[in-house]
């Protein structure tokens, strides 16, 4: 049996795949997420419908890569994985395919400065990392890369990655980016969108310090 924290764990992971369908970030099963819990991590298993989930169906998930459970891990294991052993800093990994997020990734464009709320991911950007097939370590290392010093990455023709020490902070920057996509989206049907200078989004991240979600 799992212990009441772990219980916990599983129930937020399951929980947190139902919000991110009803917030409209994601479709059918095409997102994935993942939690660390002492020196393992727990992982939403592949291909399956959510409303499906039970807390035994999330896999646990060792970082040499090995699984444990009746469903085989999320097809994207390995760059969860490879953030949780980069990234000591986070707890929470949330992947999905936000409409407005991947259209900006399909087009391989970063998100720039637009808006001061940028800042939430970290930087006076929000990466797109280069595309590589699904699953693969390729597209693990770019995210890896991708997500230096931010909480949040686009991948390209693909969607999107956010990282925080919780999972309802991970699942906040979601909405936060597709929010962020959606707004970029509507600034190239107009022109070129003036930036904010890198200097204002430092004061930004500053005099953010500890803006959003607390827990
Ligand atoms: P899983 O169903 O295997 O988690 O994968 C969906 C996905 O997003 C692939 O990128």
């Amino acid at each position: 049996m799992f212990s009441s924290t772990e219980l916990e764990k599983r129930q937020a992971i399951i929980s947190a795949c139902m919000e991110m369908n009803r917030l409209g970030i994601n479709q059918g099963t095409s997102g994935n997420i993942s939690v660390r819990h002492d020196d393992f991590i727990l992982i939403t298993p592949t291909s399956t419908p959510y409303e499906r989930l039970t807390p035994e169906s999330i896999v646990r998930l060792e970082l040499d890569g090995s699984t444990k459970g009746p469903l085989q891990a999320s097809s994207e294991w390995r760059f969860h994985r490879d953030i949780m052993i980069a990234r000591p800093d986070v707890n929470a990994i949330v992947h999905a395919h936000p409409i407005y997020s991947t259209i900006i990734a399909i087009m391989g464009l970063d998100i720039p400065p637009i808006h001061y709320m940028v800042a939430v991911a970290g930087g006076d950007d929000i990466r797109c990392a280069p595309y590589a097939t699904f699953g693969t370590e390729e597209l693990s290392r770019n995210a890896v890369e991708a997500l230096e010093g931010r909480k949040a990455c686009l991948l390209a023709h693909h969607g999107i990655i956010a990282v925080g020490d919780s999972l309802s902070k991970a699942l906040w920057l979601s909405v936060e980016v597709e929010t962020l996509a959606h707004q970029f989206h509507g600034t190239l049907q107009l022109g070129k969108p003036p930036l904010l200078p890198k200097e204002e989004i430092d004061r930004v991240i500053t005099k953010m310090g500890t803006y959003g979600l607390k827990e």
